[in-house]
Parts: C-alpha cells; structure tokens; sequence
C-alpha cells in the first residue's frame, strides 16, 4: 500500500474534519521519526500514523475501548489489506486493545498520537493560534502542567525514550513537521 491508496482508504471510512486532520497530524509526526529512525521507511511510518484511528467512526471506543484498533484492523482486512507490522502498530498504538508496544515502530506511534493533540493545544493558546508561534521551551512547560490538555497522556509520549530518541526530539520533530502542513492542520 502506498501512501496515496491509504488515502483513499482514510477518506472512505473517516468523515469527520478533526479526524482527518490529526490524522495527518499524526502522518506527519512518523514521518519526522522516521528521518531519524528508519530513513528507508519513511512513507509506510507515515502510513502507519494516519491510519491509526482509522475506525474513530465505526466503533464504541468510548464504552469499550478494548475495540479500538482492532476495528480498524478488520476494516483494513475488508479493503484487501494484509500486513501484520501495520495491525500490531495500529492496535499497539491504543494500549487498551490488549497489544502492548514492543518495536520502535509501535512506540513511536504510541508516543506520536498523543503528542499531536498536545503540541495543537499549546498552539490554541497563543493568540494567533498559529503553530508557527510555539517554541519548544513552552511545550515541555506545559508538558509538566499536568492540568493542562489533560487527556494527552504522558507516560506514552515518554515512550519514545523507547525508540531511542528523547522527549525533546519528540517535540522537536512535532513542531517542524506539523508546521510544514500547518494549512492542512489549520494551525
Ligand atoms: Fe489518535
């Protein structure tokens, strides 16, 4: 699958604008780690980050998040898709489905879905709003405000330090490449 077929797929099964967009804010963040982790795997790692939540719409994960991955694991079947290193990734990436992280790959998404939420809610407090805005130093501020965008969780953005790279590589490769699609992101 190449980046355009996953696309394809994205669009069919996941409607919703704030979806998409932390999708690709997601894609993005993967393909940053990437650069640095795995150089020749640059699009499957951002394959991997924009179909994680690909069954958002076509699940209960608010009752039963256990569901949450594996969905998008059957969803991919029913598209034709058989590739284990992608459904371990995408269930891993929500540790409730019972897959616990194990390759840089699975820790680098862990770690990459709750930062994008976090970096975007640092960027609504400016006044701008405008990514291009935050610097690093208030991110890792608010990192240690634990009130603060309270369900982006922390112990799986540490996970990185799993992969090799630091927190503050994290946050680096978040800000330079969510900036990048900033319009897409509307940030
Ligand atoms: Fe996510």
């Amino acid at each position: 699958m190449n980046r355009e077929q996953a696309n394809a797929i994205l669009e069919k099964y996941m409607e919703g604008e704030p979806y998409r967009q932390h999708s690709y804010a997601v894609e993005a963040i993967m393909r940053g780690l990437a650069k640095r982790l795995a150089p020749e795997e640059e699009e499957y790692w951002g394959i991997v980050g924009m179909l994680h939540d690909l069954d958002e719409e076509h699940c209960d994960w608010k009752n039963h998040p256990e569901v949450h991955g594996p969905t998008s694991v059957e969803i991919l079947k029913k598209e034709g898709i058989d590739d284990t290193v992608l459904f371990d990734a995408i269930k891993a990436h929500n540790p409730k489905s019972g897959m616990k992280a194990k390759t840089t790959l699975q820790y680098a998404v862990l770690a990459a879905d709750p930062m994008s939420g976090f970096v975007k809610a640092v960027a609504q407090i400016y006044p701008d709003k405008k990514i291009a805005s935050v610097k690093h130093k208030s991110v890792a501020k608010r990192f240690n405000e634990l009130r603060f965008a309270s369900g982006a969780n922390r112990d799986y953005m540490e996970m990185i330090e799993f992969t090799g790279l630091s927190l503050d590589d994290l946050i680096d490769v978040a800000l330079e490449e969510m900036n990048v699609i900033a319009d897409v992101l509307g940030l």
